[in-house]
C-alpha cells in the first residue's frame, strides 16, 4: 500500500511484498451519512437530533453479493440506523450514504419486537442468512442503557425478511454482559447451524442452536483478561482496557472428526485459545468441560486483536489493533509467532482495523475507524476517518509464511492441539523475592517455555528489553492445562500431578468463611501429596 510497507516487511524477513497485492481502499468517509426516504425526512432528522452526522462510527462489515453491510452502534444519539448496506453495483467506490437494512423503520431503538437498538459484528452465511445480534443497548460504558433484551435476529437475504428472532434467556447474560462478536457454524446442512457469541465483559461464551431454537452459556477462566495485557497504545493515545475478556472468534473449516475448531482471544491478552464445536454444540457439556478448552502460545509484540476470520483453506486473518495492521496464520502450521505474518500495515489508513471478513469469492474486506480516538478523544471531521479496503486473499498472503504450502488435510496431524504433552514442564513462580511492580517483572517470566517468545517476531514493534532478573524463584511443574483448577472466587490455585506445594492452596487456610464447597474441595489423597477433585463441584465462576 505504501513504501513503508516494504521497508517494514524487509525488517521482519518477509521480503518486500508487491504493493499492488495489498489492501485497496474501496470506500472512505469523513463522517457517515444515511439514505433517507427524501430530503425533507433527512432535514427533519437533523433538526430533531435523530441524525447527528458526527456521532456515527462504523464497526462491522459483511459482504453478500452486491451488498456490503456496515453496522453502526448507538454509542451516541443521532444514529438513524444500526444495520445498513452499500449497494456495490450502484456505488462501487466513494463515500456513499448508508442504506438502512432491512428498512429505516426496522432500525428504531427501543422497538424490541421489530427494531434494532445496537448491532456490532454480523455474519452472512452460505445458506443466504444474515445473522445479527441486537444487544438492545444504547450508549457505551457508563452511558449504557439496556432498552431491550439481547436478541438474535436472522434475516433471509434473498427476501430481506427477518425469519427468526430469539431473545436470550436471562441466564445467558449477566449485568456486565457486552457482546460484540458472533461466529456461525454450519454443519451437515443449513438446519444444523449453531451461533456462538462472546461475552467480553461478562466473561462467557453463548451457544445457540438454530434447529433447537435454544441457547446455553459456557463459563471458563480462559475468557478472562490477562492482567498484564490491558495497556494499549493506538492512534497516539495510551489507554487501559484491562477488563476486556473473550472477544474475537474464528471458526476453522470442518475437520475430519466432523467438527470445527473455534479460536478465540480475550481482548486484553496476546494469547490464543481454542475449543472444538463438538463441545460448544453440546448443551450437556456445560459442566465438566473445562479441559476441552485448550490454549496456544501468545502472539509476539503488541498483539491485541478484536476481530478474526478463517478462510476455507484454514488461513486465519486477524486485526492487530496496536499495529495498524492485519495479521495472518496458516493453521497447517503450529500457532507460533514465527508462523504469523503481517499481510498489510498502514499507519494512516489502518488505524484501528475494526473488522476483517472474507467473502464467498475469497476477497478480504477490512474496515478501519480510529475507534479509540472517537471514544477517548475527538475525531477530526475534516480528515478521512473511516475506510473500507478489499483485496484477494491470495494476494495478501503472497510472500508471507501464511501462503498455502500444504493442503488443508494437514489438519489431521492436529495443529490445533497445544504443543504441550504430559512430559512438557513449565516454570511457575514459587516464592517472591522482590518488588512485584518492578520493571523486571515481565510477562515472559510467566510464559510457558516456548523459545520463540523470547524472540519477538514483529521486529519493528517496540519491545521492552528482556531481562533475566526475576523477582522470584521458580519451580518446575507439568505444563498440562489440567494443572490449573479455578476456585469460586475467580482466583487460581494450582493443582499438580506431582508432589504439591502446600503454599499454592491458600484457600484451604484462608477462606473458611464462604462458599460451602471450599473446605471440602481439596481432599488429601494417600500420603497427602496430591489432591482429588470432588465430582459434584460445578464449573461456575460467578
Ligand atoms: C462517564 O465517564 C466519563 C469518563 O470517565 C465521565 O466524564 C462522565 O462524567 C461519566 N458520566 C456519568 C453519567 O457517570
Ligand atoms: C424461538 O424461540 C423464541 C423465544 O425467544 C420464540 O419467540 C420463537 O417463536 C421461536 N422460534 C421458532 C422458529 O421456534
Amino acid at each position: 500500500m505504501k513504501i513503508i510497507v516494504c521497508v517494514l516487511f524487509s525488517l521482519t524477513l518477509f521480503g518486500c511484498s508487491n504493493a499492488a497485492g495489498k489492501l485497496q481502499q474501496r470506500y472512505s468517509w469523513r463522517q457517515l451519512d444515511w439514505v433517507f426516504p427524501n430530503q425533507q425526512t433527512r432535514d427533519r432528522a437533523v433538526a430533531s437530533g435523530d441524525y447527528v452526522p458526527t456521532n456515527g462510527l462504523p464497526v462491522g462489515i459483511e459482504r453478500w453479493q452486491n451488498k456490503l453491510f456496515v453496522t453502526v452502534p448507538r454509542w451516541r444519539n443521532g444514529i438513524p440506523a444500526v444495520l445498513n448496506y452499500i449497494d456495490m453495483n450502484r456505488t462501487p467506490s466513494g463515500s456513499p450514504p448508508l442504506i438502512p437494512y432491512p428498512s429505516l423503520e426496522n432500525n428504531i431503538a427501543g422497538d424490541c419486537a421489530n427494531g434494532l437498538s445496537t448491532v456490532y459484528r454480523i455474519k452472512a452465511d452460505k445458506c443466504g442468512r444474515l445473522w445479527v445480534l441486537d444487544t438492545g443497548t444504547v450508549g457505551i460504558g457508563n452511558t449504557t442503557q439496556n432498552v431491550c433484551p439481547y436478541a438474535l435476529n436472522v434475516f433471509d437475504l434473498a427476501t430481506d425478511r427477518r425469519i427468526r428472532r430469539y431473545e436470550f434467556r436471562p441466564e445467558d447474560t449477566n449485568p456486565n454482559t457486552f457482546i460484540a462478536n458472533i461466529a456461525i457454524d454450519i454443519g451437515k446442512n443449513c438446519e444444523d447451524t449453531y451461533a456462538y457469541f462472546s461475552d467480553e465483559l461478562g466473561y462467557g461464551l453463548i451457544s445457540y442452536s438454530w434447529e433447537q431454537n435454544k441457547s446455553w452459556r459456557f463459563a471458563h477462566s480462559f475468557f478472562f483478561p490477562d492482567p498484564l495485557r490491558g495497556d494499549f497504545n493506538i492512534g497516539g493515545l495510551n489507554f487501559q482496557w484491562g477488563e476486556e475478556g473473550i472477544f474475537g472468534m474464528a471458526l476453522s473449516p470442518i475437520k475430519n472428526d466432523g467438527f470445527r475448531t473455534l479460536y478465540f482471544s480475550p481482548l486484553a491478552s496476546h494469547r490464543e485459545f481454542s475449543v472444538s464445536t463438538k463441545t460448544l454444540r453440546d448443551s450437556t457439556r456445560l459442566e465438566e468441560s473445562f479441559h476441552e478448552f485448550t490454549y496456544l502460545p501468545e502472539r509476539a509484540g503488541n498483539a491485541h486483536t478484536t476481530s478474526r476470520v478463517m478462510s476455507e483453506s484454514g488461513v486465519m486473518l486477524f486485526n492487530l489493533i496496536d499495529q495498524n495492521s492485519v495479521g495472518c496464520w496458516n493453521s497447517a502450521t503450529p500457532y507460533e509467532p514465527q508462523n504469523h505474518a503481517i499481510v498489510d500495515r498502514d499507519d494512516e489508513g489502518l488505524v484501528f482495523p475494526a473488522d476483517v471478513k472474507i467473502d464467498e469469492t475469497n476477497t478480504v474486506w477490512v474496515i478501519s475507524d480510529r475507534m479509540p480516538v472517537f471514544l477517548l478523544s475527538e475525531l477530526a471531521y475534516n480528515d478521512v476517518n473511516f475506510r473500507i479496503f478489499s483485496a484477494p486473499l491470495d494476494n495478501l498472503l503472497q510472500g508471507t509464511v501464511c501462503a498455502a504450502r500444504r493442503p488443508f488435510d494437514a489438519f489431521t496431524t492436529g495443529p490445533v492441539s497445544p504443543r504441550i504433552s504430559s512430559t512438557t514442564r513449565t516454570s511457575i513462580p514459587f516464592q517472591y523475592l522482590g518488588d512485584i511492580s518492578s520493571e523486571s517483572f515481565s510477562s515472559e517470566s510467566f510464559s510457558r517455555e516456548y523459545p520463540e517468545l523470547t524472540t519477538p517476531f514483529f521486529g519493528f514493534a517496540s519491545q521492552p528489553a528482556k531481562t533475566n532478573t526475576r523477582p522470584y524463584s521458580t519451580t518446575q511443574v507439568p505444563a498440562s492445562s489440567k494443572a490449573y483448577v479455578y476456585n469460586q472466587h475467580n482466583g487460581v490455585s494450582l493443582k499438580t500431578e506431582t508432589p504439591t506445594y502446600p503454599d499454592y492452596y491458600p484457600d484451604q487456610h484462608q477462606h473458611h468463611h464462604h462458599h460451602h464447597h471450599q473446605n471440602s474441595y481439596y481432599q488429601p489423597r494417600g500420603s497427602g501429596s496430591s489432591y482429588q477433585k470432588k465430582n459434584d463441584w460445578p464449573q461456575y465462576f460467578y
